[in-house]
């Protein structure tokens, strides 16, 4: 199966992952033009993208996903032959106290969009057409000691967050199940990287270590997650939408398995070496806290399918990509800075005028 995207609307492009997608899919694409669909909540951040400011293959617009006139209008416009959609509301500990938005972005917003682009889909505006649901390992719930999440794992959702996603994977499903819509949907691991907010534990460590502040660490710190780095992620996804037929499933993993409190040692210890600090000094930040409500306890990704059928798998080892990452977070202190002081949310109403809380 081969499909070649030429216009793609990337939803929550000014996120984490999504920022890194666009960066490389349009390095990637000379051919092809993207428009980035961002409504700039707390997550959203346009400097992310500066680099791409006058690319005329890129276009910001600021607008939610939950706007049905608007997604109709720039699907016909920019006739888009592929939605690639990130856009949600993404921590969990978020969904614990406040989990209507979840609901509101992740699956009301979610149908708003597939059924935008089933319109579009049906009324022969393109030749031909793709919808990317970008998804999480969550939506499979929590694994024991042993064993890996599989495309056939029934979906068993723990936290509201996961809920959310899980529920607008089922609605892709349906698109595809009654229309006949050429849907995908990926499910990956937790990310680490450029650009990644600091709520997140990795940069959150980086971030907390650099200015001697106390270290989180969950419950007994043994949960595990399995982390890949986002421009494996970013990779990932651009095979999918080429080469994966309509309606498939894949995970998206690092085969990386990690322990929390390992990941919270590694960070300080490779910390302790660029910051100067003694050997051992920056574990002395460690702090256990009380756990995550519902916390679960292991995610592991078998990706093999993914590799088997399109060819894809990682290029960067953990050890070079948690190496990159902290040196990145070091030489862009000022990203940081502003993230962290709230500044960043100044920056839409100084390039695009107003509008940003
Ligand atoms: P993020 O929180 O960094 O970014 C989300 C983006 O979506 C922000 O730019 C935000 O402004 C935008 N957004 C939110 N609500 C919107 C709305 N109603 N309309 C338009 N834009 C809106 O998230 P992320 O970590 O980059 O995750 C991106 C996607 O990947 C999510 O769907 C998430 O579930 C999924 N995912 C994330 C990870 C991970 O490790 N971070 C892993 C697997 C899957
Ligand atoms: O698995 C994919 C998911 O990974 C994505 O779908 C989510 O959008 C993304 O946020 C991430 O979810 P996690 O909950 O796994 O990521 P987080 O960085 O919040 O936490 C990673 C682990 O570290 C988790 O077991 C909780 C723990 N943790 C987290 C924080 C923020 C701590 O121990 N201390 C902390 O301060």
């Amino acid at each position: 199966m081969k499909f070649t995207p030429t216009s793609l609307l990337v939803t929550g492009g000014a996120g984490f992952i999504g920022s890194n997608f666009i960066h490389s899919f349009i390095a990637n694409n000379p051919e092809s033009s993207v428009t980035n669909l961002d409504c700039l909540t707390y997550a959203g951040n346009l400097k992310n993208l500066t680099a791409l400011e006058g690319n005329p293959r890129y276009c910001f617009v600021k607008g939610d996903i939950g706007d049905a006139p608007l997604v109709a209008q720039l699907l016909a416009d920019k006739k888009i032959d592929a939605v690639v959609h990130f856009a949600a509301e993404s921590h969990v500990d978020r969904s614990i106290t406040g989990p209507e938005i979840f609901v509101r972005t992740n699956v009301l917003g979610t149908q708003v969009l597939l059924e935008e682009s089933r319109k579009h889909w049906q009324s022969g505006a393109v030749a031909d057409f793709r919808y990317l649901q970008i998804s999480t390992d969550e939506v499979y719930g929590s694994l024991g000691d042993t064993g890996y999440f599989t495309e056939e794992t029934p979906l068993a959702a723990n936290s509201p967050y996961s809920a959310s996603k899980a529920g607008a994977d089922l609605l892709v499903r349906a698109y595809h199940e009654t229309f006949g819509m050429p849907t995908l949907n990926t499910r990956c691991s937790n990310n680490y990287g450029p650009y990644h907010f600091p709520e997140k534990l990795i940069p959150l460590l980086i971030h907390n270590i650099i200015n001697k502040k106390p270290l989180p660490v969950y419950g007994d710190g043994l949960n595990v997650r399995d982390w890949l780095h986002v421009r494996d992620h970013a990779m990932a996804i651009e095979t999918v939408l080429k080469k994966a037929a309509p309606g498939s499933v894949y995970n998206i993993g690092g085969n990386n398995e990690w322990k929390n409190i390992d990941i919270v040692n590694l960070v300080c210890d490779l910390l302790d070496q660029r910051l100067g600090r003694a050997d051992g000094e920056n574990r002395t930040l460690i702090t256990f806290v009380k756990d995550r409500l519902g916390h679960d306890r292991r995610y592991a990704i078998d990706a093999s399918r993914l590799q088997a059928d399109l060819g894809w798998s990682p290029a960067y080892t953990f050890e070079q990509g948690i190496a990159e990452t902290i040196d990145w977070y070091l030489a862009n202190q000022e990203w940081v800075s502003e993230v962290t002081s709230g500044s960043y949310r100044e920056y839409y109403n100084q390039q695009y005028g107003g509008g940003v809380a």
